[in-house]
């Protein structure tokens, strides 16, 4: 086996030359050495499921994405008080700009996040709400629903979304290292290829560059057959179009550890490289480039700075002890994070590398995963705060039903 290295130089020789890895898991003998150029791969999967009786859950937005069954929530409109009579809420978490709500719909009793934003109506705040309409519509992009008003705040954006109830692929990972597991191979291959699907609409189909995928930035819905993550790409507060003035400035927002060596990075390569990175994340532990933190605030010159002074360490993916995947795995994430912009492949091609070892539905189920790894619960009622400025009005039917 190759022995770890970790500079940049050799870092290419490695994509040149990878060696064969262990499976780290017993799936079968036909899934190694799989000539991805061949046409038998890419029946493979269509193999299993013809053969296969099981059916994936009635739900299940995987579904959607080849029906385009995906609901619109466009005509949604609310009265004055919608929010204070109709609505329960308990913050989940706390973002840059705004806390996180898990919100209830009092009489449906169904879930959506609202974002409830610090500041009044921004520039950003409404920016992003824009970019999820863009992207909008696709089971791989979490869905923008509308917006809540309420009286005495009307300034105040507050977006609601799909709740993923499953929570982002940071805290996913963090399930798997309490229970000291890595992720299987199968389930890596899963979610690489749902990234890279996104990613083929958000490049091709909208022609926009998101600009800031991370683990924590990737929520999972819910699950498919045998208990298998949907993901949805969500936090559109960095995407933009792609266009060619952006492509050639320097860039030095997102999250330092998923994006790539160049300074250009508002162009689709960087999101190719970020994906790359999100995988090699899950698979070891950390990103490729895991050096040199950068501040938000910090002012831009300073970012340039520490940036030079933190050369960047491209750690090789095949050889950390312990974290053995197979050989396809590896070249496929070198491949989306090769150091040369160019080489990398587009979102298409991503999606053509790594569809053919995604796991069929008939895989997925004959190899389940297990209960803990199904994290999030749908916490009960009783635990959300109510507004109740209204005490007396009536509820009224969810508008987002
Ligand atoms: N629709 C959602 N369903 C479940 N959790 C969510 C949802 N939206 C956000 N979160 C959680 O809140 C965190 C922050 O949300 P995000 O939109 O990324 O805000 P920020 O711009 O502050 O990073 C996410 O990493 C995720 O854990
Ligand atoms: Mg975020």
């Amino acid at each position: 086996m190759t022995t770890f290295n970790d500079t940049l130089e050799q870092w290419s020789i490695v994509n040149e030359t990878s060696t064969q890895c262990a499976w780290i898991e017993d799936i079968s003998d036909e899934w190694t050495n799989i000539d991805t150029s061949s046409d038998e791969v890419s029946s493979l999967e269509d193999a299993l499921d013809k053969n296969s009786d099981i059916k994936d859950t009635p739900n299940s937005s995987i579904d959607n994405a080849e029906t385009g069954l995906v609901p619109s929530y466009e005509n949604v409109t609310f009265k004055e008080d919608t929010l204070t009579t109709n609505w329960g809420y308990r913050e989940i978490t706390r973002g840059g700009q705004g806390a996180i709500n898990l919100i209830q719909h009092k009489k449906s009793h169904r879930y959506y996040i609202m974002k409830q934003m610090f500041h009044d109506v921004d520039e950003e705040t409404k920016h992003e709400i824009e970019m999820f309409k863009a992207a909008g519509g696709h089971p791989r992009i979490l869905s923008y629903l509308g917006n809540l008003p309420n009286p005495p705040e009307p300034l105040k954006l507050r977006p609601v979304f799909e709740y993923c109830r499953e929570s982002d692929l940071s805290e996913y990972y963090n399930a798997w290292q309490e229970h000291k597991k890595p992720l299987t191979d199968a389930l890596l291959w899963h979610i690489f290829k749902q990234l890279a699907e996104g990613l083929v609409h958000l490049h091709e189909e909208c022609n926009i560059v998101h600009r800031d995928i991370k683990p924590a930035n990737i929520l999972i819905a819910s699950t498919t057959t045998g208990g298998y993550p949907e993901i949805k790409y969500a936090d559109f507060g960095l995407a933009e179009f792609q266009s060619e003035e952006r492509d050639k400035e320097e860039y030095g927002a997102g999250t330092w550890s998923y994006q790539p060596p160049e300074p250009f990075r508002s162009t689709k390569a960087s999101d190719v490289w970020a994906v790359g990175s999100v995988i090699h994340y899950l698979a070891h532990g950390e990103s490729p480039c895991s050096l040199g933190r950068l501040d938000t605030d910090m002012p831009i010159e300073e970012k340039k700075e520490r940036k030079n002074l933190a050369p960047r360490k491209a750690k090789h993916i095949c050889g950390v002890p312990g974290r053995l995947h197979c050989d396809a795995l590896c070249r496929a994430i070198q491949s989306a994070c090769h150091l040369n912009a160019r080489d990398r492949p587009t979102a298409s091609q991503l999606l053509q590398l790594v569809r053919p070892f995604a796991p069929a539905k008939a895989r997925m189920a004959a190899k389940p995963l297990e209960d803990w790894a199904i994290k999030r619960k749908v916490p009960g009622h009783h635990e959300f705060n109510l507004w109740e400025l209204f005490p007396d009005a009536k509820t009224e039917d969810d508008p987002f039903a």
